[in-house]
This record gives C-alpha cells, structure tokens and sequence, in this order.
C-alpha cells in the first residue's frame, strides 16, 4: 500500500499499533502529521475488521465534528473520509484552541471520551492540537494525557521541540511511548488556509440550519458573566430604571459588578447613580444585541452537547432566546454554553467584541 512509500519512518509504529487494540494518543506540534497519523490508523484497523472509535481533541482545525468542539465517534461503517462522518459525542469549547480555556477543555475531552467508551468500541485513537509550547501548552498536554491514561503515546517531532514534553512522559511507566520523525511528505499548512479550512467546517456544520426559539425560563446561560449572577428581582430593576429614567432590560449582580442589558447606553451620570444605588464598583453594559451571533453550545438534560448554534436574538421583553442550528428541536436543551467566537452562518469569524460578556 502507498503509505508504505509515503511514511516509511512510521511502517514499523503502524504496523504494531493495527494489531493493537491498546488506545493510541497522537501528539507533536503543528503540521507534525497527527491527523494523517491517525486517519492512517483509523483506516488500517476498520479494514483489518475493528469496530474503531475516534477522539478529536483538536477545536480549531477539526477532523470530525464543528470547530469549537471536541467530538468522538464509533467507525461502523465503510467510510471515504473522516469528515464525513456524524459524530457520536460533542463537547463544547467554544473557542478554536484550548489556550485561555484549559478547564472546560479537560472537562470537554473527558467526556467524549467516557461517550465513545459506553458504546464499546474494540480500539481508540486520540487526535490533539499543536498546542505544545511553553510551560502552559506542556502542563495542558500533560493534563490531558493524565486525564485520559492512554495505553500508548505517539509523539511527532521535527526537530526537538516535545523535549520538555518528552522528558516528563519517559518517568511514567503506564503508557508506551513511541517517538517518531515527521516524514517528508507532512507538509506545512498556511495560516491562511488554516482559517478557509475552519470557515468551511463551520459553513458545513450550519448549511442546514434553522431558526429556533427558546423560552428563557427553559434554561441556564453557561460560561460566561450572563447568567451567572445574583438575579435582581423585576421589581428592583424597575425601581432602578425609574430612577436613572432608563430602559434596563436584563440585570444582575455577578460578584461584585452590576451586569446590564439595555435598549440605550447609559450616561455617565446615570452609570454613577446606578453604582451608588447598587452599591457597586463596576457596571457592565451592554445592548442585546451584544450577542448575536455569538457561537453556543446547546446541552440537554443528561449534560449532552447535542448541538451548536448561534444567537439570532435575546429578547429579555419576550422572555425568548433565538438561534440558529441545525438540530432538529430545542426541546431538550437545558443549558446554553455561551462561547468565545462570534460567526456568520457561512462561517466568517467575527472575532470576540463581546469581552464582559
Ligand atoms: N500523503 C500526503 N500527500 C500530500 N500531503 C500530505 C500527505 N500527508 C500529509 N500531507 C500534508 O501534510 C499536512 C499536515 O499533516 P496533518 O494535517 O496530518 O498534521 P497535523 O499535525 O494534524 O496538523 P494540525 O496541527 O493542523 O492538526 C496536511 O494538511 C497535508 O497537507
Ligand atoms: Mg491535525
């Protein structure tokens, strides 16, 4: 077989891992080959006759699954390519990389892996980001592998940049680690193609897309600053509005901050008669319209990202939430996990105004 040719610093690794049904984890830098080593493996054990699955641990540049998710999935079937595959778990990140959001990044790897694990697959292999340099991008990478104790490490390297990584994973004795080169054919994608490849998974992803409303009594904002706060009654915030004669359409206390949602920005002497009335030393205002298309995980009541979308509207007057996505009901949704980006249905990344968000 051609890979053969194309790889043949990796034919001996292979060759032990197909036979294997140890679960594999990929790492190594940007463009060291992670996916192809795994699309690689992936397809040599569905055709040696394996129920495969497949963990995407990579957000920005996504194999199976939206960007701004982790995915997993069970290969049952003949398939031409990984993408073109529905995955069988989502965890939301909400951003393209893990960087800012190490937390909810484990939390997010963990599940889909415990999802792919209930449905019994005879093999694993686990596809991670380039994120690999510095002391933060080490001790993710180290968390992770923690997190998730595969049985057998692949690691990629060009020249010597996994050292550090690789020094801490040789002390352990519960994994097989094998340190492979980078073969020719691996080649360097573009920032700029990087980010086409994105907008295209994104633009697939909502291609069938609908617009849905939610009842806001249905569910809890997750992540960020709305939602997250004290609330403050209808009658307090009315009180409130009357006194700096304003339209205040949404307000809580988060911490020790006043977060509003007004219909017009506040003034500066109205900003100061609300802290003195609230007795606060930050004010957050932002209009309702802060949030559109703001990308959002959609979580059901068993804790299943079964969905993204993206915010057509907050309407605190209707008491609704619209979004768009191509899930077939909101039924079940309970939580809205509020992300990092804000896109276009076709994909365009508006990039992240919404800061106090
Ligand atoms: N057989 C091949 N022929 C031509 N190009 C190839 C071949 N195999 C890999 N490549 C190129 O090498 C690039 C990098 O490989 P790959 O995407 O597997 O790396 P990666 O480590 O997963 O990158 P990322 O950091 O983006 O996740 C691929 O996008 C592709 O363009
Ligand atoms: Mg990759």
């Amino acid at each position: 077989m051609r890979w053969r040719e194309l790889y043949p610093e990796w034919q001996q690794a292979v060759d032990e891992l197909v036979a294997s049904r140890e679960t594999v984890l990929v790492l190594g830098g940007i463009d060291s080959g992670k996916t192809t080593f795994c699309s690689l493996l992936l397809k040599l054990k569905h055709q040696a006759g394996m129920q495969v699955g497949f963990v995407d641990l990579d957000a920005g540049q996504t194999t199976v699954g939206p960007p701004a998710a982790f995915s997993s999935v069970v290969i049952r079937k003949p398939y031409e390519l990984l993408q073109d595959l529905t995955p069988d778990s989502l965890a939301f990140l909400g951003d393209v990389s893990p960087v800012r959001h190490g937390a909810l990044a484990l939390a997010g790897a963990r599940r889909v892996l415990d999802d792919l694990t209930l449905l019994q697959p005879d093999s694993l292999v686990i596809d991670t980001d380039g994120y690999i340099g510095g002391w933060h991008g080490r001790a993710y990478k180290l968390m992770l592998i923690d997190l998730l104790r595969p049985q057998v490490i692949v690691a990629l390297q060009r020249k010597d940049e996994l050292t550090p990584i690789l020094d801490a994973l040789r002390r352990r004795a519960d994994w097989n680690l094998h340190e492979l080169p980078v073969p020719q054919a691996i080649l360097r994608k573009s920032p700029p193609f990087r980010a086409q490849h994105r907008r295209a998974a994104f633009a697939r992803y909502f291609e069938r897309a609908q617009s849905h409303t939610l009842p806001l009594e249905q569910f809890s904002f997750i992540g960020r600053r709305l939602g997250g706060g004290q609330p403050i009654s209808d009658a307090r915030r009315r009180y409130l509005a009357d006194q700096v004669r304003a339209e205040l359409l949404h307000a809580e206390m988060v911490g020790d901050s006043l977060h509003l949602i007004v219909r017009q920005p506040l003034s500066d002497a109205q900003i100061e008669t609300l802290m003195t009335l609230a007795s606060v030393d930050k004010l957050v205002m932002l209009p309702q319209s802060a949030y559109h298309n703001l990308l959002v995980g959609l979580i059901d009541y068993t804790g299943r990202c079964y969905g993204l979308g993206l915010i057509e509207s907050l309407d605190f007057k209707a008491r609704t939430l619209g979004l768009l996505s191509p899930v077939r009901s909101v039924d079940p949704v309970r939580w809205v996990q509020l992300g990092y980006l804000r896109i276009l249905p076709d994909g365009t990344e508006l990039g992240e105004p919404l800061r106090d968000g």
